[in-house]
């Protein structure tokens, strides 16, 4: 029997026949050295390549040095990209999978720089946007045309290099849909006015690229079906040039996506997190595939191979871009077509590896699977030389991996958990409100540990006895934390309830709550969310900048969005200091000013967690090798705790 056949039939984009309608689709790496592709970014490539991806579409790479970007970007500005990216499509095209390029300018979006300091960002216009507030520099006429021809000369050197297909960047509020906008494009020259001008300069771009790559090459756009923000194009507009495109004809295909970077609500859908509806830009995509002729491109949040062939089948789109899938299961795709879609590692859209590294300008991973972005080091599991008998305490997320990878590499592998679930932080994790999808990461590490030969205990707490009694060659610490219970100056009257018990066991609070968030991370962010929703007038006094300082900034504003339709007052750079019956008293972090909140009828303090170390602490001096990992070296975040899980499992 066929799996997904609707997903798995061979079909067209351009002159281009791929193998499936599956498309690994354009994502910043941050893989690339000094504008270049790196061995890194190939075997990243390959390995989803090998996964079974019908193409894939590399990064959004610079096309002209007026978007000044960050050395670990690609730059097709001069032939010195070509030899990398050769290298990276021989290695894709070995797997029978097709690989296209992206061409992009980012406009006044800027606010990475090459070396710290701020580059200057041009525009069609003086026109600022709402993220990057800067007045953008009017790019001169003739500047517009070296634009338009770097466009083309980069879309050559793709070719050159042996990819099969190019696409120019046309949404998400960059410098494409600045010229097309009319909020953004305010010139008065053949670029500005009318509608016909405000599409000149990608009509010029799609010209010139024809003019240098042939008839044979694939081109196509990547327009976001809506920029979803009031500032942006938005579905009307974004049909309108779809329709002139296709009728001209200018393009291949239509990649449609549906966010922008112009403001942080549109920003969040750039990069959508779990609090995003799984395809959400698929109306728009059905919309322009009623009425264009080339191939649609749908992407965003398609998590599942049902629901990509239902995109198909219900010709929604033609093709199913997915990213963060792919980042999470390079094997996405040959396991739904091989009928062992249970054993895909979903994404739970979560952003912390992906979105996280790649904003921080490190390279991209995956909590779940640390061995994304790190391909070259931990892409194939060498077998161990000498079976070692191996304990695991604790089947958390460091836990399980460690386990798993162990096992794998021919290891006997027993894990020791003291309550009756997998997963450990985790199962707490996912209660938090719109959190379930996060339970993933403890469902599907919990799934690959059962399709290994490690021996699971549950309700099982180790001692100090029952590991001399194993006898085991490794003891792998992996025991996690508990709540951090700070010493706090506070009068016995106050109401006093810690978050987590609020989390876990429900402890109860009255109706007018004050949170005291000292870490700033998803804890104090859920609890107000929680007693908010459960009708509570609830105030946040974060001892930060913001609310959710320490957690991925796309995942922290999509939360605060929802604070702020429940009423959640906000209250930064707050220290805990003392109370008074209902009063609770703080103070200001940089200046040491009292902030003073009345009529607090319980106090909430969420005050972090502290290694569990006791089994550590009582085997000092004995003989046997133990490695700790995770939350019981320094309680972090589930990202930590699975990368050294990896590599406690590679290293026994
Ligand atoms: C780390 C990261 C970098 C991205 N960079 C690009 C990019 O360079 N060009 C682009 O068109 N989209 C980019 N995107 C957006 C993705 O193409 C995609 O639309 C988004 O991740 C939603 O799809 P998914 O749910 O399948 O991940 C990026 C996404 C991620 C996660
Ligand atoms: S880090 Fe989170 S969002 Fe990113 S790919 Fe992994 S599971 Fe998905």
């Amino acid at each position: 029997m066929k799996h997904f056949p609707h997903l798995f039939s061979s079909a067209r984009l351009g002159k281009v026949e791929l193998k499936n309608r599956i498309i690994f689709g354009p994502h910043g790496t941050t893989l690339g050295h000094d504008g270049k592709v790196t061995d890194e970014l190939v075997a990243y490539h390959e390995a989803r390549a090998r996964g079974g991806a019908g193409l894939t579409i590399l990064e959004s790479a610079t096309v002209h040095k007026t978007y000044a970007y960050p050395k670990q970007f690609i730059y097709l500005g001069s032939d010195d990209c070509i030899a990398g990216i050769s290298k990276l499509v021989k290695a894709c095209h070995q797997h029978n999978c097709k690989v296209f390029g992206q061409l992009f300018h980012a406009g006044r979006a800027v606010r990475i720089s090459t070396d710290g300091s701020q580059s200057v960002a041009w525009a069609p216009s003086e026109i600022p946007d709402e993220r990057y507030r800067i007045v953008p520099r009017v790019m001169p006429n003739a500047m517009i045309y070296e634009i338009i021809e770097a466009y083309a000369e980069a879309a050559l050197r793709l070719q050159k290099a042996g990819c099969d297909g190019v696409e120019v960047l046309a949404g998400m509020g960059y410098l494409v849909s600045q010229f097309m906008n009319p909020l953004s494009n305010k010139r008065d020259d053949e670029f500005g006015g009318s509608f016909e001008n405000r599409l000149r300069f990608l009509a010029e771009i799609l010209c010139r690229i024809r003019a240098k790559v042939g008839a044979e090459f694939v081109i196509g756009v990547r327009v976001s079906g809506d920029e979803l923000d009031g500032l942006g194009l938005d579905a009307a507009a974004m049909l309108r040039i779809c329709k002139a495109l296709d009728e001209k004809p200018l393009v291949d295909y239509f990649n449609v996506i549906a966010s922008s970077s112009a403001t942080p609500f549109g920003w969040i859908r750039v990069f959508p997190p779990m609090e995003v509806e799984p395809l959400y830009a698929a109306p728009f995509a059905k919309e322009i595939k009623k009425n264009v002729g080339k191939p649609v491109i749908l992407g965003g949040r398609i998590n599942q191979p049902h629901e990509a062939e239902s995109i198909i089948a219900e010709e929604v789109a033609d093709f199913c871009a997915m990213v963060r899938p792919f980042i999470a299961d390079p094997e996405f795709a040959i396991k739904a077509e091989t009928g062992h879609s249970e054993d895909i590692r979903a994404c739970v859209a979560c952003n912390q590896a992906c979105v996280g590294h790649r904003l921080a300008h490190f390279p991209i991973s995956c909590i779940q699977h640390p061995e994304s972005g790190r391909e070259t080091i931990y892409g194939e599991l060498i077998q161990a030389e000498y079976t070692k008998k191996v304990m695991v305490v604790g089947a958390g997320p460091a836990g399980m991996k460690a386990a798993i990878v162990a096992a794998n590499r021919g290891h006997i592998v027993e894990i020791f958990e003291k309550s009756a679930q997998l997963g450990g932080s985790v199962l707490l994790a996912q209660q938090l409100p719109g959190r379930e999808e996060f339970g993933g990461v403890a469902s599907n590490l919990a799934h690959e540990l059962q399709n290994t030969t490690a021996t699971v205990h549950l309700n099982q707490e180790v001692t100090v006895q029952s590991i001399n009694e194993f006898a085991a060659d490794v003891v792998i610490f992996a025991s996690g934390s508990v709540p951090r219970k700070a010493e706090l100056d506070l009068d016995e009257k106050t109401d006093i309830v810690y978050a987590h018990d609020v989390l876990k066991y429900n402890a109860k609070t009255a109706n007018s709550v004050v949170i005291a968030d000292w870490r700033c991370d998803w804890i104090g962010l859920g609890v107000a969310e929680k007693l908010a929703l459960e009708g509570c007038r609830v105030r946040l006094a974060v001892n930060g900048l913001v609310a959710g300082e320490q957690i991925q900034s796309i995942v922290r504003d999509a939360w605060i969005a929802k604070l702020n339709q429940l009423g959640v007052d906000i209250i930064p750079f707050a220290r805990l200091f003392g109370s008074v019956e209902k009063t609770v008293f703080f103070q200001h972090t940089t200046s040491n000013e009292a902030i003073v909140l009345e009529g607090v009828d319980t106090l909430v303090v969420a005050h972090g967690y502290t290694s569990n170390t006791h089994l550590q602490d009582a085997m000092d001096g004995d003989k046997v090798e133990t490695i700790s990992i995770g939350d019981c070296i320094q309680p972090r975040s589930v990202e930590e705790a699975v990368l050294e899980g990896l590599k406690a499992g590679v290293s026994v």
